[in-house]
């Protein structure tokens, strides 16, 4: 199909409101309208940005947590495939008992145990709300809040969320922005910045689950993942790193050579036990350099779609969708079954702050925290 016509078809779908629901028409993308997430919340505007660019990939993202709802790549038969789970509306989001579909996590992305840390010789506590533990920046944190929408144009969002002293236990009014750029060659790239006017601890990440068949409920085992890192963190049996720094050599978490996740993810293994499947965050290899680096590749056989993952972060957490249930239905009636979405979570190491043998993951004022991860699509048949 021509530019033009794919263009033209997209936009049409988007300010006709004719694009929602039932079956996938002619393999283009479904659009949603902006209309499903124009309210209030908490007093603040929402609604829902869509970015295309010129092969016909687009992202829909809504200023809701800064979240990913839709992402639509083309796969080997030249239809498109919506590759994130999530929900057709934003009362859909609100009432959702998963909060993790596609938004920005933080102030600190996974888990702060026991939510504590100390910094500058003084004690936090910051929420617990995963068990004993502190998880994406607790009961509320970034993917809740309503962020300021800055820049829009047809391959470019920002938005931006001032974290108020003592939000969540945190330290500092943190200032972030997240700009979302759709590049020529599929490329969805996010690039976070963040400031502070007091030292305060730092790791947002991107939290959408992905499913390369396109999000129709069919398991993401069948996905070959390939992660280009030979260490990982292990952690104890409430998820949280021990501190050590262990060799993925021999263990079911070397993804050093393309494997089909699901060819060992039930192997009697403590840390796949730990976590009812992958959930674990690896030390990805470095080569000094400060652009995006290859972190990790994914693929689907049947759909032929590849995503690669780069970053500029330490670290990945491949989490394998283990808490997935069923009991939530997403876009065009699709179910989250158990391990039916994939998170690849670019980012510091979990608990960093209390693990003098991890990256610091603290932040002061005069200094710029920044981050980028780049998820690119493209077709291997
Ligand atoms: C991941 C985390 C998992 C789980 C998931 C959200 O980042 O590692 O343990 O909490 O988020 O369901």
């Amino acid at each position: 199909m021509k530019k033009a016509t794919i263009l033209s078809s997209l936009v049409a779908a988007v300010f006709l409101g004719g694009c929602c629901g039932g079956e996938q028409r002619d393999g283009m993308p479904e659009l949603l309208p902006a209309s499903s997430f124009e309210t209030m919340v908490d007093g603040k505007a929402v609604s829902l940005y869509t970015l295309v660019n010129d092969s016909g990939t687009s992202v829909q993202i809504t200023n809701f947590g800064a979240r990913i709802v839709d992402l639509w790549v083309e796969s080997a038969d030249g239809t498109f495939k919506d590759v994130v789970m999530g929900f057709e509306d934003i009362a859909s989001y609100l009432d959702a008992s998963d909060r993790y579909n596609g938004p920005v996590v933080g102030r600190f992305g996974n888990r702060v145990g026991k939510g504590r840390f100390s910094l500058d010789g003084r004690q936090y506590q910051l929420s617990v709300n995963d068990g004993d533990n502190h998880l994406h920046g607790g009961d509320k944190g970034f993917g809740e809040q309503v962020w300021r929408v800055g820049k829009v144009g047809p391959d470019v969002v920002s938005m931006s969320y001032v974290s108020p002293d003592g939000e969540a236990g945190y330290p500092g009014n943190l200032t972030i922005t997240v700009t979302y750029t759709l590049t020529a060659d599929n490329a969805l790239r996010i690039d976070y910045v963040a400031t502070t006017d007091a030292p305060t601890i730092v790791n947002p990440t991107s939290h959408s689950y992905f499913n390369l068949h396109g999000t129709n409920a069919s398991s993401t085992n069948s996905h070959v993942m390939e992660i280009f890192a030979s260490a990982f963190t292990p952690t104890d049996a409430g998820l949280i790193p021990t501190g050590e720094i262990a060799p993925v050599e021999g263990t079911p978490l070397d993804f050093r050579t393309p494997t089909p996740i699901g060819s060992r993810i039930d192997a009697d293994s403590e840390p796949l036990r730990f976590a009812g499947g992958y959930d674990h965050n690896w030390v990805l290899e470095k080569s000094g350099s400060a652009a995006p680096e290859l972190a990790a590749r994914v693929w689907e056989p049947s759909t032929g779609i590849v995503m690669d993952v780069l970053t500029d972060q330490p670290g990945l957490q491949f989490y394998s969708g283990n808490f997935m249930t069923g009991d939530e239905v997403g876009k065009r009636g699709n179910v989250n079954n158990h391990r039916s979405g994939i998170a690849l979570e670019t980012q510091n190491f979990p608990d960093a702050p209390n693990h003098a043998g991890f990256p610091s993951a603290v932040l002061r004022p005069g200094e710029t925290y920044t981050h980028t991860c780049v998820y690119k699509f493209s077709i291997r048949k």
